[in-house]
């Protein structure tokens, strides 16, 4: 089975070609073109610039994954319908839409945080071959727009635990990058700079670190960064680090622990880390030590495809096929299909 996949729910225009063979994800191609450095002179993301860039990127995009050959040979288009900027999710959704339509094919609409949660099945054969040995599993879906404990009972089958109420991790990670005028996106830099630093030179709270529930907070934090550089008077490179390392061990505790207690409480059988905050280091290595002592095995993202890329799309589509998820859109229904800006994993929560 091979499947083309469109991802372009916020600034990343991505496209992948999977070849699905019984037991072996072949990824036959995969393209992500970021507009970071378009973004990165306002500090964020801004919706109308990312969605004209999406509009330039997408066709030739397309014309260098599919070359010659066009669509011989690909049974289903994949696209990431939410959630996501809508105004970003529809310039994905309408080529795929288009292509789809035309050349008589299935299309399977993907939820962004399955594609993020795939993105392990994309770097551990073991779970393509055994995902029984390991599921459930507790997923810690942590990106720039959500941060989320999801207990996955199977393909398809999840159930939210517990999320944050204000801040997404990544979101704090970049808007302490920049209180510390330190760049956009922050968690790469926030991180690196942590490196450098003194865990315990700031003692930052660690918010709902001991709430009876599985839900987060992350803005507090961001203010007691803001009110500890309001206090100084002029900051050096020692205190950026130091502040850069005493807020990222708090994030980590507080997700780390929480991760854990969950994973005991549902008796998981291993714990997956997802999205783009999956890139760092410090969470990585606190996941997998905490995991090891309860003898859990512990999955995460090859740095490749912690970000948002096309290459896990293409994998939850495939998923969704095999399971025969409602997602997979008929020809003649392709046309109805609208973005889901707020499309959430699991509507219920436990
Ligand atoms: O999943 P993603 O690429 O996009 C969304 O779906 O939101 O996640 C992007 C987020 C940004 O907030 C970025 O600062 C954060 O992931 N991030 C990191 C690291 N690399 C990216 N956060 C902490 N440490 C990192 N190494
Ligand atoms: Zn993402």
């Amino acid at each position: 089975m091979r499947i083309l996949a469109i991802e372009s729910s916020c600034d990343e225009t991505a496209i992948a070609l999977l070849e699905a063979k019984g037991q072996s994800l072949n990824l036959l191609k995969n393209q992500v073109y970021s507009q970071i450095s378009i973004h990165k002179k306002y500090g964020g993301v801004v919706p109308e610039v990312a969605a004209r860039k999406h509009l330039e990127t997408i066709i030739p995009l397309l014309g260098s994954i599919l070359g010659k050959d066009k669509l011989k040979n690909i049974d289903y288009l994949a696209v990431t319908a939410g959630p996501g900027l809508v105004t970003s999710l529809l310039l994905g959704l309408t080529a795929a839409k288009t292509l789809a339509y035309a050349n008589k094919l299935p299309l399977v609409a993907v939820n962004h945080l399955e594609g993020h949660v795939y993105s392990n099945w994309l770097t551990s054969s073991d779970l393509v071959k055994n995902p029984k040995k390991f599921l459930p599993a507790l997923v810690l879906i942590v990106s720039g727009g959500h941060t989320e404990l999801v207990l996955m009972k199977g393909h398809g089958q999840y159930q939210s635990i517990g999320r944050t109420l204000d801040d997404a991790a990544g979101e704090a990670y970049d808007k302490v990058a920049k209180l510390l005028s330190l760049g956009y996106p922050g968690g790469p830099i926030v991180s690196k700079w942590a490196d450098k630093g003194n865990t315990k030179a700031y003692d930052f709270p660690k918010p709902m670190l001991t709430s009876p529930n599985f839900d987060f907070s992350f803005s507090g934090l961001k203010t007691a960064v803001l009110y500890t550089l309001e206090k100084k008077k002029n900051i050096n490179k020692k205190d950026i680090a130091d502040i850069c390392a005493s807020f990222q061990a708090a994030v980590v505790e507080v997700l780390t622990t929480k991760a854990m207690i969950a994973a005991k409480k549902y008796q998981v059988k291993s714990i997956m880390l997802a999205g783009g905050v999956a890139a760092n280091k410090a969470l990585q290595q606190s996941l997998l030590q905490k995991s090891k002592s309860q003898n859990l095995p512990f999955f995460y993202p090859a740095a490749n495809y912690t970000g948002d890329n096309a290459a896990m799309i293409a994998v939850a589509a495939y998923y969704n096929v095999v399971a025969k998820s409602g997602r997979i859109i008929k020809n003649k229904d392709i046309l109805t299909l609208e973005p889901e800006a707020n499309w959430q994993l699991s509507k219920n929560k436990i």
